[in-house]
C-alpha cells in the first residue's frame, strides 16, 4: 500500500472516452495500461476515463464488473489498493447505443466542459460511422479533438479506404490515431535506436552486404475464443498486413530526417511503395499458407485448428504464412525479404535476422562459405540482440566455429518496461502522432497485401498442415533454401 499518485506537470483537462469500454480490448489491455500510467503517476490529474456500453448500469453495477473483471489483467506486484482506489476515481461509465444519436447528447453531458476529448474506438469498423457522425451531430468534435481506431482497418484495400473516408469526414489526418500496437512496443521502438542511433550498421544495412533479412512473429497460442473474428480474417489480414509491414519498414527505411511524426511516417510510406507487386506467378511461387493440426504446445496435447471451438467445418483460413518479398530500390535491390508468422508454433518469439553476405573465398579450407555473420534482434518474449560471428576454436589447427557477441536488453536497463497500449494510450493523450500510421501507409500496406488474398483465391489450395508446436510446414523451410538461406532455427 504505498504512493497516492500525485499530478504530473500542469495538463489540459482531457476526457479519454472508450467505445467498446466494457469490451473485450479494454478489459484486457486498455483499462489495465491505464492503470498502471495513473500507478506511476503518469496519467495527467486531469484526465477522466469514460468507459462506454450499452448496458443500462448505474455506477455500482460497473465498479462491481470493472473490479470483477480488470485486476486479473495487472500483475499482482502492481495492484496497489489505494492507486486502485484512485484510479476507480477516475472512470465513469455512460450508457450509449452508438447507433442512438439520443445517447451522445447524454454523453456530452457527462463530459468536463472545456476539456480536450480523445475517442478510442475500440468496436467493430461497423459501427466507426455511427460514432464520428454523432459525435460531429453532438457538437462533441472540435479543433482539439483526437479519435484512436483500433484494428481491423479494413479487410481489403477498398474497405479500409471507406473506413478513412469516414472517419476523414469528421476528422482532420492529424486527429486520427490508427493503433498497430507493435509500433508501441519498447523493442519495436528500440529498433530505431539500434538504426539510428549508431553509425556501426548503417554503411552494411544495404545490398550486397545483406544476403537476406527475416522476420519471424510466431505465437504459441492457437486461435483461443477467437474463432469468429479469426476465421474471417487469417493471419495475413491478422498479422503480416499490419505488424509485420510496420516491422519491416522500420527494418528497411532510410534515415528519417526527424523523429516528426511525417518525417518518420514518409520514410516508412516509401517502403511500402517499393515492395514489388506480386503477381499471380509469384503468389504461387513465394508465398505458403498454413493451418495446424493436432499436436502439442509447450508439452500440453493441443487441438487442430478445424477441432477448435467455433471454426466451420472445413475451414481453409490460415493460420500460418511465409512469404518472400522484395523492395525495389537501391538499398534492397536484390535482397530477399522472409517475412513469417504463424499460431501454436513452437514458441512465442518474434525476431529479425539480417543475414550478412557470404565470405567471397575462404582460406580455410574446413570451414564453409556460406553467411555466418548474423545480426539477430529478439523483440519478444526477451530483448537482446545477438551478433554471430566466426572464432577460432582453441587448439592446434584453424578450426572455425560460430560464437555470438550478446546484448541483454533487459539486464542493461532494469528500469520498468511500460506496455505498448501503455505507451500508445500515452502518446494519444499527450497528442504525439510518431509510433501511429498515416492514412498513406495503411493503404500502401493494403495495396501490397490484395494480390496475394486475389491469387490464393483463384489458386483456391488448401493450406499446408502444420503440426501444432512445429516451426510450420516443410513448405516454408523450401521457400528459404532456394534462396540458399535458413530460418534461423534450422540454420
Ligand atoms: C493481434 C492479433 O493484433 O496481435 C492477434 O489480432 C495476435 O491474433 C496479437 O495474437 C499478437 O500480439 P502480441 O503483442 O502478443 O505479439
Amino acid at each position: 500500500m504505498s504512493s497516492t499518485p500525485t499530478a504530473p506537470a500542469a495538463h489540459d483537462p482531457l476526457d479519454l472516452v472508450i467505445f467498446g469500454g466494457v469490451g473485450d480490448l479494454s478489459v484486457r489491455k486498455l483499462l489495465p495500461a491505464l492503470y498502471m500510467a495513473h500507478l506511476h503517476h503518469n496519467l495527467p490529474e486531469q484526465t477522466r476515463i469514460h468507459a462506454l456500453g450499452r448496458q443500462a448500469w448505474d455506477r455500482e453495477a460497473f465498479v462491481a464488473f470493472i473490479q470483477e473483471k480488470v485486476p486479473g489483467f495487472i500483475s499482482a506486484k502492481a495492484l496497489e489498493d489505494e492507486a486502485w482506489q484512485g484510479f476507480l476515481a477516475r472512470l465513469n461509465y455512460v450508457s450509449v447505443d452508438a447507433t442512438q444519436a439520443a445517447d451522445f447528447t447524454t454523453l456530452g453531458a457527462a463530459l468536463q466542459p472545456g476539456a480536450e476529448r480523445a475517442y478510442y474506438l475500440a468496436t467493430a469498423p461497423s459501427l466507426f460511422t455511427d460514432i464520428c457522425a454523432h459525435l460531429s451531430g453532438a457538437g462533441l468534435i472540435d479543433a482539439r479533438s483526437r479519435v484512436v481506431l483500433e484494428k481491423p482497418l479494413g479487410h481489403d484495400l477498398a474497405s479500409a479506404r471507406h473506413i478513412n473516408d469516414e472517419v476523414g469526414r469528421y476528422f482532420q489526418e492529424s486527429q486520427i490515431f490508427r493503433i498497430d500496437h507493435y509500433l508501441g512496443k519498447e523493442t519495436v521502438q528500440n529498433l530505431m535506436v539500434l538504426r539510428f542511433g549508431n553509425t556501426i550498421f548503417e554503411p552494411l544495412w544495404r545490398s550486397p552486404f545483406i544476403k537476406s533479412v527475416q522476420i519471424t512473429v510466431a505465437e504459441a497460442v492457437g486461435v483461443g475464443s477467437r474463432a469468429g473474428f479469426y476465421d474471417g480474417t487469417g493471419a495475413l489480414r491478422d498479422m503480416v498486413q499490419n505488424h509485420l509491414l510496420q516491422l519491416l519498414c522500420i527494418v528497411a527505411m532510410e534515415p528519417p530526417v526527424s523523429l516528426d511524426p511525417d518525417a518518420v511516417r514518409d520514410e516508412k510510406l516509401k517502403v511500402l511503395r517499393s515492395l514489388r507487386p506480386m503477381t499471380a506467378a509469384d503468389v504461387a511461387r513465394d508465398t505458403v499458407r498454413g493451418q495446424y493440426t493436432a499436436g502439442a504446445s509447450q508439452g500440453d496435447a493441443a487441438k487442430g485448428y478445424l477441432q477448435e471451438d467455433n471454426i466451420p467445418e472445413g475451414s481453409t483460413t490460415e493460420t500460418f504464412v511465409a512469404l518472400r518479398a522484395h523492395i525495389n530500390n537501391w538499398r534492397w535491390a536484390n535482397v530477399p525479404i522472409f517475412l513469417r508468422t504463424g499460431k501454436r508454433m513452437a514458441e512465442r518469439r518474434s525476431e529479425i535476422v539480417i543475414e550478412f553476405a557470404d565470405l567471397p573465398f575462404t582460406i580455410f579450407p574446413d570451414s564453409p562459405r556460406q553467411a555466418v555473420n548474423r545480426l539477430m534482434i529478439r523483440l519478444q518474449p526477451e530483448e537482446h540482440i545477438q551478433l554471430q560471428m566466426m572464432a577460432k576454436e582453441p587448439g592446434s589447427g584453424m578450426r572455425l566455429r560460430p560464437v555470438s557477441l550478446n546484448l541483454d536488453l533487459e539486464s542493461a536497463f532494469v528500469a520498468r518496461r511500460a506496455e505498448a497500449y501503455e505507451r500508445l494510450l500515452m502518446d494519444v493523450i499527450k497528442g504525439r502522432l510518431t509510433h501511429f500510421m498515416r492514412r498513406d501507409e495503411l493503404e500502401a500496406a493494403w495495396t501490397w497485401v490484395e494480390p496475394i488474398l486475389n491469387g490464393w483465391a483463384t489458386l483456391a489450395e488448401k493450406p499446408k498442415a502444420y503440426t501444432a508446436g512445429s516451426w510450420g510446414p516443410a513448405a516454408s523451410s523450401a521457400l528459404m533454401a532456394r534462396e540458399g538461406s535458413a530460418w534461423v532455427e534450422e540454420a
